[in-house]
């Protein structure tokens, strides 16, 4: 899939397995992860367009996979070391972020979203059946530090995604929303 995914995106994808060197020690503030050692690193061209959008889509793609699988993912942009990843770099290359994957000790917990009417322009009582599912399934995305700064927008039958206030991962995060909206109505979103 990951092979799939690089083909239609000209990403560089890479999994890691083994290798603990880049995730942070115990003593960090924020981030910790115990016994992570396999991670996905989304790799890509620095001149890609859109190259953190792109990584936030198709990273997406591969983590509702990974939990199909019965695996458990951690999206990580901020709270790890880039230099010690074994990522392989071309030239004009960058290292975005990399996905945490492994069986959890827990399946994660339930946590706060915000409603659908602070997140679109449709009003729950208007809203096409099919849009409601792409609705549930953006609630459900994870974004950085759970900020949920996406909107998104109905007009006519085209869906897009914008961000509300920009930050480092912002794009990032706008990529996700894009896949979990898909995932959940079955129409493009851009
Ligand atoms: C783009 C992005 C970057 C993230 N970076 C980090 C990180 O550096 N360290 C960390 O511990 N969690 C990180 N997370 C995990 C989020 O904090 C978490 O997904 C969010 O709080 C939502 O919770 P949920 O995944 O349980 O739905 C990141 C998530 C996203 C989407």
């Amino acid at each position: 899939m990951i092979e799939a995914c690089n083909a239609e995106s000209g990403l560089h994808i890479q999994a890691i397995y083994d290798d603990s060197a880049c995730f942070p020690s115990l003593l960090a503030h924020y981030g910790m992860f115990r016994n992570a050692k396999n991670y996905l690193a989304l790799v890509g061209s620095a001149s890609t367009p859109d190259l953190r959008g792109i990584c936030g889509y198709y990273g997406q793609k591969l983590v509702l996979a990974l939990q199909q699988m019965e695996l458990n993912t951690c999206w990580i942009g901020g709270s790890y070391s880039k230099k010690k990843t074994g990522a392989e770099l071309g030239p004009e290359e960058e290292l975005v972020c990399i996905i945490a994957m492994g069986y959890g000790e827990t399946q994660g917990k339930p946590r706060r979203s915000k409603p659908m009417s602070k997140l679109c322009n449709v009003a729950e009582s208007e809203m096409p059946k099919w849009f409601r599912h792409g609705m549930m399934a953006a609630q459900l995305a994870p974004t950085a530090l759970n900020q949920q700064k996406f909107f998104v927008t109905l007009e006519g039958n085209s869906v897009t995604v914008s961000v509300t206030k920009k930050n480092a991962m912002a794009e990032i995060d706008r990529g996700i929303v894009r896949c979990q909206f898909e995932a959940g109505s079955g129409h493009p979103c851009l």
